[in-house]
């Protein structure tokens, strides 16, 4: 089949930069992307799009119009789709069996019955979102139970962008990875989406697997990268005790190849949708198949990302003499990571609450995450300033919760002279040169290396 029509149900985060790049490399293909929530949708068809992505405006620009469309008209469009791709949320459940820790398949099984309710033909079910191993299986029998005349194939391919460099991430993937049935009809659906991306992805990065491998992946995937991360921000407490620098130590074990250098950068944790939700994910299900020793291995991975970020609260509240009662705390960033909008999970939420259930009246500054924060920290009393200097003014405290690069520019020493004395910097992200803010004035406490304090 040679594939004409795409669509898309989620257009968040995934969806909605995904089949963006498919529109600009494929513009043979017509691709839509629908969703139920209509603000989104309308605010896709404008210059002011829902997510906050660097070259995602211009990507759409490309292609908008095209042969790219955003709609609400799920029922037209999957009658008509070749391929429907499933990008929705699957976020921790929240309730009932598994609250907690496993995923909530109730919008993906939403989408599967309404694939089959609107379908007009044989199509291809594409698995974008992550999804606990063996998923397709329950799609299959949701989308072949009862009338449909039509068959359906359903195909595993998880999506590997990272928010911040999606654009770039989806434009030049490390790999796509396709997994399908190992019969006739399940090869034939993977050789169809392996002509899409190849499109622009070279034949050595397409990976094809069986299902099962392919879902599997995208949690390990996941739970390898944020392993490393809480790994390094172990470390970065035992640096603490031992005037080791975590940066040196860093650096020294990442010039072995077998570890190699990225995501070892200590931090006040990992944050994002993604990291904590499937690694719960994938503890859930290994308790549901009796291991538990490898559920509780994975599982202190998320433990350690707590600590740490329980830990650097606990850090501000003894050295600022052991109390923030009515002391002015100033947070710098507010996103789970830069250039990106999205705060969900952020490590910032929980030390803002922990900070303000200590009574320290708390600033929070972010160039595009204040939007958000608004909601997230709704109904307590923080105050949100976009502009870093101001929302410095008469701080006792400034702590840099996300990596911006307006964040290494900013004047330090104009911050230094506009806050009350002795003044304070917590650096979770390692950004400033502690010896320089300690030359200013600042007594200066970097993750996992020794504080500089007169
Ligand atoms: P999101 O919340 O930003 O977007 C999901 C969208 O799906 C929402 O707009 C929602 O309205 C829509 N939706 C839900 N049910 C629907 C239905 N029945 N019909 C139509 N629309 C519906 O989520 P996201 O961040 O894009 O993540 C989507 C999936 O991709 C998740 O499984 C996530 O784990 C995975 N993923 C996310 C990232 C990331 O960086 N955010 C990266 C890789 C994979
Ligand atoms: C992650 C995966 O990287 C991506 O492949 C997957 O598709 C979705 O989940 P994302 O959450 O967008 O992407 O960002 P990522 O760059 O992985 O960062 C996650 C968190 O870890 C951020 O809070 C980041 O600040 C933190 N982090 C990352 C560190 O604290 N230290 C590091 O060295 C790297």
């Amino acid at each position: 089949m040679s594939i004409k029509e795409i669509v898309c149900i989620g257009a968040g985060y995934v969806g909605g930069p995904t089949m963006s790049v498919i529109a600009e490399k494929c513009p043979h293909i017509n691709v839509t992307v629908v969703d139920l929530n209509e603000d989104r949708i309308k605010a896709w068809q404008t210059d002011d799009l829902p997510i906050y992505e660097p070259e995602l405006l211009d990507v759409v620009k490309v292609a908008r119009g095209r042969n790219l469309f955003f709609s609400t008209e799920i029922e037209k469009n999957i009658a008509k789709a070749d391929v429907v791709f499933v990008s929705v949320n699957t976020p921790t459940k929240t309730f009932g069996k598994g609250a907690g820790v496993a995923a909530n398949l109730e919008f993906i099984g939403k989408c599967a019955r309404s694939i089959r309710k609107y379908a007009k033909r044989d199509l291809i079910v594409v698995e974008k979102s992550t999804l606990p191993v063996r998923t397709a299986e329950a799609l299959e029998k949701i989308l072949h139970s009862g009338e449909s005349d039509y068959h359906f194939e359903v195909l595993s391919n998880p999506e590997f962008l990272a928010e911040g460099t999606a654009i770039n991430d989806l434009q030049n993937p490390d790999r796509v990875l396709i997994g399908g049935r190992e019969n006739e009809t399940g090869q034939k659906a993977i050789a169809d989406l392996v002509e899409i991306y190849s499109n622009w992805v070279s034949p050595e990065k397409i990976l094809t697997t069986n299902t099962w491998s392919s879902e599997l992946s995208k949690l390990v995937a996941n739970a390898f990268l944020a392993q490393r991360v809480s790994s390094i921000n172990s470390i970065s407490a035992l640096c603490e005790k031992t005037e080791a620098d975590i940066t040196e130590v860093s650096k020294a074990i990442s010039m072995d190849s077998r570890i190699g250098a990225k995501f070892l950068n200590a931090s006040v944790g990992f944050g994002g949708s993604c990291f904590k939700k499937d690694i719960l994910n994938l503890v859930y299900i290994c308790r549901h198949y009796g291991l538990n020793e490898v559920a509780d291995y994975w599982d202190q991975v998320v433990i350690m990302n707590d600590y740490q970020q329980t830990r650097f609260v606990d850090k501000i509240i003894a050295t600022m003499f052991n109390t923030v009662s009515d002391k002015k705390i100033t947070a710098l960033g507010f996103a789970f990571k830069a250039n990106t909008g999205d705060t969900r999970e952020s490590p910032a939420i929980i030390i803002v609450k922990q900070l303000v259930e200590e009574r320290a009246r708390v600033y929070v500054s972010d160039p595009k995450a204040l939007k958000q924060a608004k909601h997230d920290l709704d109904g307590l009393d923080v105050v949100l300033e976009e502009d870093p200097y101001e929302a410095c003014k008469g701080a006792d405290a400034v702590c840099i919760l996300t990596e911006w690069q307006a964040y290494k520019d900013l004047d330090y020493k104009k911050i230094y002279a506009n806050m009350n004395k002795p003044a304070f910097i917590f650096d979770g992200r390692n950004i400033i040169n502690p010896q320089e803010l300690y030359e200013i004035g600042f007594n200066v406490y970097p993750i996992g290396k020794a504080a500089l304090e007169r």
